[in-house]
C-alpha cells in the first residue's frame, strides 16, 4: 500500500517543482520549514483524508456530505476537490507539455550537441515562442483524455511502476554527477545551510502548499485512495511510510538539481523552468567526455518524467470525468472530451503567459503563477482545513479511532491516538488558519 501510494504521491511535484520553489524562497532555511510542515501538518492531514475516504467508501465528491448529510459546508467540500484537481490540470499539462518536448529534443540530440553554455538557453527560447508550447501542451493533454475516455488508464500506471524507481536511479546517477561539476558545491551549501534572513511569512504558506501538493494533499486524491484501502490495512504506517518516502525524493530531487543550477550560473529563483535550464547542462557536460551516455540518460530522463506527469494528468482528469459520470450521467468519452476543451483552453492561456501575454500580470504574478498560487497556496489549504475540521469535529471520536488503530488492534496506533487526534483537531487547523491569514498581511 506504501508503494502504490508513494507512487502516486511522487511525481512532478518533488521533480520540478520543489527544487524551483526552494530556488525561489531562499534555499535551506525553506526547506527546513517544508521538513517540519511535512511531518506535523501534512502527516495528520494524511491521516485524515485516508480516514474519511475509508470510513465513507466513495470518492472524494460525496465523502464528506455521505457521511454528515444535509450539510451544505461538507457538498462545498466536494465541489472544492472536483475542481482543484481541474484547475491544476491546465496548467500541469503545460509542464507536461514542456517535458515532451524535451524528450523530443533529446531524442534528436540537441543537448548533446549543443555546449553547456548554450544549453542553458534552449529553454528561455522555446517558452516565450508561441506555438510550440501550446501544441505540445494540447497534445499530452489530449493524449491523457484519449488514455481516460478509454478506461485504459490501468496499461499506464502498470508502466508508471517501473518509471518511478528508475527515475530513482537516475537521480542518484544525477546527484553523483552534478555535485561534482566545478562550483557545484555552493548548490549543496544553499540547499543544506540555513539562512534564516530568507524566510518570510509567506515562506510558510509556500512550504505547506509544496508539501500538501506533492501529497496529493487537499485535492480529494487521497480521499478518494483511501476510499479502496482495505479495512485490515496499518492507515498510520501507510501515512507515514508515503510521507517520508516522498520527502526523500525530494531531497533527492533537490540534490541533484541545485548543484547543476550554481554549476550552469542559473539563477535559483527562476522559477518554473529551472529544471529544463539546469538539467539539459549535465547532460550536456556529461556529452562531452561520454556522447552516447549523456544522449542515453537525457532520453530515459526526460520519457520517465513524461510518464510520471502522464500518470498525474490522468488521475487529476479522472477526479473530473467520474463526477460528471455519477452526477449528470456523461459518458466517459463526452466527460473526457468536456474536460480536454476546459483545461486545454485555460492551459493555453498559461502556456502564453511565459510568451505573449507575458505582461498580463496580478500582484506581480502571470496567469501561468496564479494558476499555480491559487490552487495550492490557497485552494489546498483550505480544502485540508476543512477535511480536518470533518475528522475532528463531525465524526465521532470512536470513529476516528476505530479507523486509526483498527479496531484497538493495532497496539502502537492505539497507544499513540490520543497525539495524533490532537494533532489533527488542534494543531493543524489553528497552524492552518494562522499561516493562511499571515500570508495574506505580511
Ligand atoms: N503529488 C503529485 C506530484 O507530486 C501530483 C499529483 C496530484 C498527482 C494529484 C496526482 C494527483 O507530482
Amino acid at each position: 500500500m506504501i508503494f502504490a501510494m508513494a507512487g502516486s504521491a511522487i511525481g512532478l511535484g518533488n521533480i520540478w517543482r520543489f527544487p524551483f520553489i526552494v530556488g525561489e524562497h531562499g534555499g535551506a532555511a525553506f526547506v527546513l520549514i517544508y521538513i517540519l510542515a511535512t511531518l506535523l501538518i501534512s502527516l495528520p492531514v494524511f491521516l485524515a483524508e485516508v480516514t474519511v475516504g475509508r470510513r465513507a467508501r466513495t470518492s472524494s465528491y460525496g465523502a464528506m456530505s455521505s457521511l454528515s448529510p444535509g450539510k451544505s459546508i461538507w457538498k462545498f467540500a466536494g465541489i472544492l476537490s472536483v475542481a482543484i484537481p481541474l484547475i491544476i490540470d491546465s496548467y500541469y499539462s503545460v509542464i507536461g507539455g514542456w517535458s515532451l518536448d524535451f524528450l523530443l529534443k533529446s531524442v534528436t540530440l540537441q543537448f548533446v550537441k549543443s555546449n553547456p553554455q548554450e544549453v542553458t538557453s534552449i529553454f528561455g527560447n522555446f517558452i516565450t515562442s508561441t506555438w510550440s508550447p501550446i501544441i505540445l501542451h494540447l497534445v499530452f493533454l489530449g493524449a491523457c483524455a484519449f488514455i481516460v475516455a478509454n478506461g485504459i488508464k490501468a496499461g499506464i500506471e502498470k508502466f508508471s511502476k517501473y518509471t518511478i524507481p528508475v527515475l530513482f536511479v537516475l537521480i542518484v546517477l544525477l546527484i553523483y554527477y552534478s555535485v561534482s561539476l566545478p562550483g557545484a558545491s555552493q548548490g549543496v551549501k544553499y540547499l543544506l545551510k540555513p539562512d534564516f534572513s530568507q524566510v518570510n511569512a509567506r515562506s510558510f504558506a509556500y512550504a505547506v502548499g509544496q508539501s500538501f501538493y506533492s501529497l496529493s494533499l487537499g485535492m480529494g486524491a487521497i480521499i478518494t485512495y483511501g476510499s479502496y484501502v482495505k479495512k485490515e490495512e496499518n492507515l498510520m504506517v501507510a501515512s507515514a511510510g508515503t510521507a517520508v518516502s516522498d520527502l526523500m525524493f525530494a531531497m533527492l530531487a533537490g540534490l541533484a538539481i541545485m548543484p547543476a543550477v550554481f554549476a550552469a550560473g542559473i539563477e535559483p529563483g527562476a522559477g518554473p523552468g529551472l529544471i529544463f535550464q539546469s538539467v539539459p547542462f549535465v547532460f550536456s557536460t556529461m556529452s562531452a567526455s561520454h556522447p552516447a551516455i549523456g544522449a542515453a540518460v537525457s532520453i530515459i530522463f526526460f520519457l520517465t518524467i513524461v510518464v510520471a506527469a502522464m500518470t498525474s494528468c490522468i488521475s487529476l482528469l479522472e477526479v473530473g470525468v467520474s463526477f460528471l459520470k455519477d452526477r449528470y450521467g456523461v459518458s466517459r468519452i463526452k466527460g473526457s472530451i468536456i474536460l480536454f476543451l476546459i483545461c486545454g483552453a485555460a492551459g493555453v492561456l498559461c502556456s502564453l503567459s511565459f510568451g505573449p501575454l507575458k505582461g498580463l500580470t496580478l500582484w506581480g504574478m502571470n496567469i501561468f503563477d496564479i494558476f499555480d498560487w491559487l490552487s495550492s497556496n490557497i485552494l489546498l489549504l483550505v480544502m485540508a482545513l476543512l477535511t480536518v475540521v470533518f475528522t475532528g469535529f463531525v465524526l465521532k471520536k470512536e470513529d476516528v479511532w476505530d479507523e486509526i488503530t483498527n479496531g484497538g488492534t493495532k497496539k502502537f496506533n492505539a497507544a499513540i491516538f490520543n497525539v495524533v487526534y490532537f494533532l489533527i483537531k488542534w494543531v493543524t487547523p489553528v497552524a492552518i488558519v494562522i499561516i493562511f491569514i499571515t500570508n495574506f498581511i505580511f
